[in-house]
């Protein structure tokens, strides 16, 4: 599940969450292994997309953790 995902890849899950899943912060950001990244349920949208754009270490493979819960 998400939370094995979030402790294999060691993500500072400190103020995760900020704006509790209204695409207002991107705190949730999660860097996915390539692996685990294609097997989400669903893609990003345009408002995912905008925020993750902010997002501090951006990667193909970020996620707001938020929008794949
Ligand atoms: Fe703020 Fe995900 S909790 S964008």
């Amino acid at each position: 599940n998400l939370l094995d995902v979030i402790i294999e890849n060691s993500v500072d899950v400190d103020g995760f969450g900020a704006c509790e899943g209204t695409l207002a912060c991107s705190t949730c950001h999660l860097i996915f292994k390539q692996t685990d990244f294609e097997q989400l349920p669903s893609p990003p949208t345009d408002e995912e997309l905008d925020m993750l754009d902010l997002a501090f270490d951006l990667h193909e493979t970020s996620r707001l953790g938020c929008q794949v819960i």
